[in-house]
């Protein structure tokens, strides 16, 4: 098993067999952010076995403003792990390795959205619920995401509430 951190662009290609696998468009008209706009990963988390893609995990660079002040964050998206290689600590692997580049860039702290059944997955990795609102921007305008839940990995900062702009599309 392989874990790189590769240029988010230029590393698309090798991501997107597995999120067609992971979300083919019968998955994707069930989801509830299906008609979200998400923004392009600065870099991604690889897995790789014997070549093959396993897991993948988005990061995102972002300065944002927490309560009005002006935070850096790290966002990760587009976790997902073949359907065929879960359960063997892939996706904790690769937000191991997510949490360590936040650290070494020094970030506030990171942020994702995940589905209710995927909270305590992240929980057991040191992310937490954030009970405030997340604001962000679609191509219509402003918007507060709460289709689903926010987490957060506190590092340098560890908001707990009030209002996080993310000052840009969600990821
Ligand atoms: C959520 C997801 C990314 C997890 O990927 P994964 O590679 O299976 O994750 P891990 O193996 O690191 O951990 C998953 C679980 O397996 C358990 N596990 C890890 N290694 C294990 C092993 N060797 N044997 C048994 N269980 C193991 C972990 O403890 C964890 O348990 P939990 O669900 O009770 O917390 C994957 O299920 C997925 O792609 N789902 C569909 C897309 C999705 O929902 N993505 C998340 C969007 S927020």
């Amino acid at each position: 098993m392989r874990i790189e951190v590769l240029d988010g662009d230029s590393a698309w290609p090798l991501a997107e067999p597995l999120d067609r696998e992971v979300y083919p468009p019968e998955v994707m008209a069930t989801l509830p952010w299906r008609d979200v706009v998400w923004a392009h990963a600065d870099r991604r988390v690889l897995v790789r076995e014997s070549g093959r893609v396993l897991c993948h995990a988005g990061l995102f660079f972002r300065d944002g403003l927490v309560d009005g002040r002006k935070v850096r964050i790290c966002g990760v998206g587009g976790v997902m792990t073949a359907a065929d290689a879960r359960r063997r600590g892939h996706a904790s692997a690769a937000m191991k390795r997510a949490a360590q580049v936040m650290r070494e860039e020094g970030v506030d702290f990171g942020l994702l959205f995940c589905e209710e059944h995927n909270v305590g997955f992240y929980g057991t990795l040191g992310w937490l619920a954030f009970p405030g609102k997340v604001r962000c921007t679609q191509p219509g305008g402003p918007m507060v995401f709460d289709i689903i839940p926010a987490m957060i990995l506190p590092l340098e900062a560890a908001p707990r509430g009030g209002v996080i702009d993310l000052c840009g599309l969600p990821w």
